[in-house]
């Protein structure tokens, strides 16, 4: 399709479905999904471009990567043209309308795959394994105990790189036991208890449906992940996202990009010691 059939499509998608309310990319010369100059969401997707490139040693053939919450696809469209196989999954057919359009206008049909589905749904048995799990800015919009729930979906379905981008708390206001774990975080309000389903579902950044989700404290996030399976778990500083700090500073939430390895818990070879033993858990609670 030249640029002006496709500026045309763009606009029928849009009368249909709104316009694109954050993944800006290039359909063709001067035509762009948000605007033809930087927006917010550039600074991110060179983030978790870069992560995952540097993890995968910078090659991505043959690679399945699994985008999570996928919004308007350009997470999971970015890998595919780096050479990735790609599922993602997203609640609102509102958003994946303009995944599924930015797929075709590339001609990635054959390697990007795009489910309207529940996330809380997640398991190896109905969406197989992958290389490289992308979560990015879903974990805070789940509540206890299927946020839970979802990380140990991630370490079931994850072979090697999980990448998760959320909000955690700064306070340990509330707990759950989830296994053998004690997980603190704060309860955060998704919508009005007031607001009709169907109105929910038109938020299009929001939870699908529960009214509050839980957001953990960066020491219960860890352990979490570790149960799930993630041997060791990173986080990301660079390359720099402006708004993340910009907001960690002013204290209105901690936002951060953390990285989890599928590796074997090491048996150290030098000492007995501490063979056998569970990994250490970080320790957390009300200050
Ligand atoms: C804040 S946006 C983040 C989107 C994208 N991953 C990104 O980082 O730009 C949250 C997304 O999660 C989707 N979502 C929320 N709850 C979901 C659920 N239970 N299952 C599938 N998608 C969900 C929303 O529709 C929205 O697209």
């Amino acid at each position: 399709m030249d640029t002006q059939a496709l500026e045309r499509a763009k606009q029928d998608l849009v009368a249909q479905f709104g316009a694109w309310t954050n993944h800006n990319m290039r359909l063709g010369e001067g035509l762009y999904t948000v605007a033809a100059h930087p927006t917010p969401s550039e600074p991110k997707l060179r983030r978790m471009t870069q992560i995952v490139l540097d993890w995968c040693g910078g090659d991505l053939a043959g690679k399945r990567v699994l985008d999570l919450a996928c919004l308007e696809g350009m997470y999971g469209l970015e890998l595919a043209l780096h050479g990735a196989e790609v599922v993602g999954i997203e609640g609102r057919e509102a958003n994946l309308a303009k995944a599924r359009f930015v797929r075709d206008a590339y001609g990635l049909g054959d390697r990007v795959e795009f489910l309207c589905e529940d996330v809380r749904n997640l398991s190896r048995s109905r969406h197989g394994g992958f290389d490289v799990v992308l979560c990015l800015g879903i974990f805070y919009h789940l509540d206890a105990p299927e946020v839970f729930h979802f990380m140990d979906a991630i370490g079931e379905v994850c072979d090697r790189l999980a990448v998760v981008d959320t909000h955690v708390s700064f306070t340990a206001e509330v707990c759950h036991r989830h296994g053998d774990l004690d997980l603190w975080g704060r309860n955060y309000r998704e919508h009005d208890p007031d607001t009709p389903p169907e109105e929910r579902l038109k938020i299009l950044w929001a939870s699908l449906d529960n009214l509050n989700s839980f957001w953990l404290t960066r020491p219960a996030l860890y352990n979490l992940m570790g149960a799930a399976g993630f041997s060791s778990v990173y986080e990301c500083h660079s390359p720099f996202v402006a708004k993340f700090e910009e907001m960690r500073r002013a204290k209105i939430n901690d936002r951060s990009t953390f990285i989890g390895l599928k590796g074997q818990p090491v048996q150290l070879r030098s000492s007995d010691l501490s063979h056998g033993q569970a990994a250490i858990p970080w320790p957390d609670g009300p200050a």
